[in-house]
């Protein structure tokens, strides 16, 4: 997202501080974080700095 010109915050860059959270509105997320609850992920919340979507498929962001 950086290196495409996109806006969105961060700061430990290692899935720990929460500043990188997004809502996520389509896709299958590979959550490696360890902050998100599993509640949490299954309201559709991710930490884009350490996650990544499952397989091939798509993710669509609320950035
Ligand atoms: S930047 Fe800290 S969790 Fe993503």
């Amino acid at each position: 997202l950086i290196k495409a010109g996109v806006h969105a915050p961060y700061s430990c860059q290692q899935g720990f501080c929460g500043t990188c959270r997004v809502k996520v509105l389509a896709g299958a997320v590979d959550h490696r974080d360890g902050l998100l609850t599993e509640t949490e992920r299954q309201a559709g919340q991710a930490l884009i700095c350490v996650s990544r979507a499952q397989g091939d498929g798509p993710l669509t962001l609320d950035l």
